[in-house]
C-alpha cells in the first residue's frame, strides 16, 4: 500500500531517546534542562513581527517557488559581503534558491541529484558519520545507498574522500559535507573544501555543503565551500551550499533558507520544486530579505554563544573529553558509554542530552558510540546550570 523504502528509514533521533529515557524519572528538585534538541533559544530581532505585519496583505496571494527578487538579491549580497567573494559573481536570478528551511531542502536535494534510471550500479550517496539524519532518509528515499564515512578526531570530524575506492567514487551521485559540523563543531579548511570540489568535477557528483551553523564561530569567520570556489577557479560547478536563518537569526519557526551554488543545478533544482510545493509564504519572504540584510542581530548572538562557550570551557576543561569546537552550539564529549552517561544524567541531573549512537548510521563500529552531544541553546544562566551538574557526573 505505501512505499516500501519508508520501511528503511531508522527511527529519528529523539524517539530513540525518548525510548532510551522512558522508565526513567528526573529528580523532582531540580528544574528539568533539556540540552538534547538544538532549538535556539535566544530572543529573534524586533523587526520580524514587524516586517510580518506589513505584509500581511501577502497571506492572500500564492508565493513564486524561487521567491522575490529582493531576496534573492539580499542573499546574493550577503554571501559576496560574508565570504569576501572577489572572482564568483552571484547572479541573483541564476544561482540563488530560496527554500523553507535547509532541511527541507536538503532531502530533496537527493531527489535531483539521484538517476532513477541506471544500467550501471546503483548511485551512491556519501554523507559523515555521525550526521545530520535528514541526509541518510533522503539517500534511501530517493533509491540511492547511502554509505557512511565514518569521522573521528583522527580526520578532524571531517569525511575523508580520498580513501574510498574508484568503484564507489564512479557512483557517487551526491556527497553532503557539514561545516561548521553538527554535531562536532569541526570546520573544513580551504584545502578539505578544495579536495571536495575537485572531486565532484572529477567524479561528476553534487557536493551539497550544509552551512547552516556557519554564523556560529569563535574566532575570525569560518571560510565556507564559496570562498574555496572563489580562489580556485571562480566557478561553482557540481557545488551546492545550504545556509538558513534557523541558527543565523534564531527564527526556526519561519523555516527560511537558501541554496546558492551551480547555476545548472540551480535550474534543475527550481524545476523539482515547482513541483514539490514548498515555496514560502510572501511575509516569510519579506521577512527573510530584512534578516539577510542585518548583521547587527547576528553579532550579537554569536557573542551570547561565545560567552556561553567560555562558561562551557571554565566548567569542564578539566575533563579530557572536553574541546572547544571551532563552530555551532554543541558539545561533543567522549565520554564512554554515550548512552549510559545519557540515563546517568537525566536520572541523576535532570539533564536531557543525546547520545553520539542516536546521530550515527547503525553500520558495524559506530563512531559516535562513546560520544554524547550537549546544546547550549538556553540562556547563560541555564546553560552553565546545566554544565554544572553535567561536570558533577562526568
Ligand atoms: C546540520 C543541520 N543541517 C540542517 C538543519 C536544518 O535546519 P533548518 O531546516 O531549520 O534550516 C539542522 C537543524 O538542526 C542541522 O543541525
Amino acid at each position: 500500500m505505501v512505499n516500501e523504502r519508508l520501511g528503511l528509514l531508522p527511527d529519528y533521533p529523539f524517539r530513540r531517546l525518548n525510548a532510551l529515557l522512558a522508565d526513567l524519572q528526573p529528580p523532582a528538585d531540580k528544574e528539568e534542562l533539556i540540552m538534547s534538541i538544538g532549538e535556539p533559544q535566544h530572543p529573534y530581532p524586533e523587526f520580524v513581527n514587524q516586517v510580518l505585519a506589513e505584509n500581511s496583505g501577502l497571506w492572500g496571494k500564492y508565493p513564486p517557488t524561487p521567491g522575490t527578487r529582493e531576496l534573492r538579491e539580499s542573499i546574493a549580497n550577503w554571501l559576496h559581503r560574508r565570504y569576501e567573494l572577489t572572482s564568483i559573481q552571484i547572479d541573483p536570478d541564476r544561482n540563488v534558491l530560496p527554500v523553507a528551511g535547509t532541511r527541507e531542502a536538503l532531502f530533496s536535494v537527493a531527489l535531483m541529484a539521484t538517476p532513477q534510471e541506471t544500467s550501471g550500479p546503483r548511485p551512491a550517496i556519501l554523507m559523515p558519520d555521525p550526521f545530520y539524519q535528514i541526509y541518510s532518509g533522503a539517500a534511501l528515499m530517493a533509491g540511492a545507498e547511502p554509505l557512511y564515512l565514518p569521522t573521528s578526531e583522527k580526520t578532524g570530524f571531517l569525511p575523508d574522500l580520498s580513501r574510498l575506492s574508484e568503484e564507489t567514487l564512479r557512483r557517487t551521485a551526491l556527497t553532503y559535507v557539514c561545516s561548521p559540523s553538527n554535531p562536532q563543531g569541526a570546520a573544513a579548511t580551504l584545502e578539505q573544501f578544495n579536495q571536495y570540489i575537485e572531486m565532484a568535477r572529477k567524479y561528476d557528483f553534487v557536493l551539497a555543503v550544509d552551512e547552516c551553523y556557519s554564523e556560529i564561530y569563535f574566532g575570525k569567520p569560518l571560510p565556507g565551500i564559496l570562498t574555496a570556489c572563489d580562489q580556485l577557479d571562480a566557478v561553482t560547478k557540481n557545488v551546492l551550499t545550504f545556509h538558513s536563518l534557523s541558527k543565523r537569526s534564531n527564527v526556526p519557526g519561519l523555516r527560511s533558507g537558501f541554496v546558492a551554488g551551480d547555476y545548472q543545478l540551480i535550474k534543475s533544482f527550481g524545476q523539482l520544486r515547482q513541483y514539490t510545493g514548498t515555496a514560502s509564504p510572501g511575509p516569510v519572504l519579506a521577512v527573510a530579505t530584512a534578516l539577510w540584510k542585518d548583521e547587527s542581530h547576528v553579532a550579537i548572538n554569536r557573542k551570547l554563544y561565545q560567552e556561553k562557550f567560555e562558561d562551557a570551557e571554565a566548567l569542564l576543561s578539566k575533563h579530557p573529553c572536553f574541546y572547544k569546537p571551532e563552530g555551532g552550539f554543541y558539545l561533543w564529549l567522549k565520554v564512554g558509554d554515550g548512552e549510559a552517561i545519557t540515563r546517568t544524567l537525566w536520572q541523576k541531573a535532570g539533564v536531557k542530552v543525546m547520545p553520539g549512537r542516536f546521530l550515527s548510521a547503525e553500520n558495524g563500529n559506530i563512531p559516535g558510540a562513546s560520544f554524547i552531544r550537549v546544546a547550549l541553546v538556553h540562556s547563560r544562566r541555564k546553560t552553565a546550570e546545566g554544565l554544572r551538574r553535567i561536570a558533577a557526573l562526568l
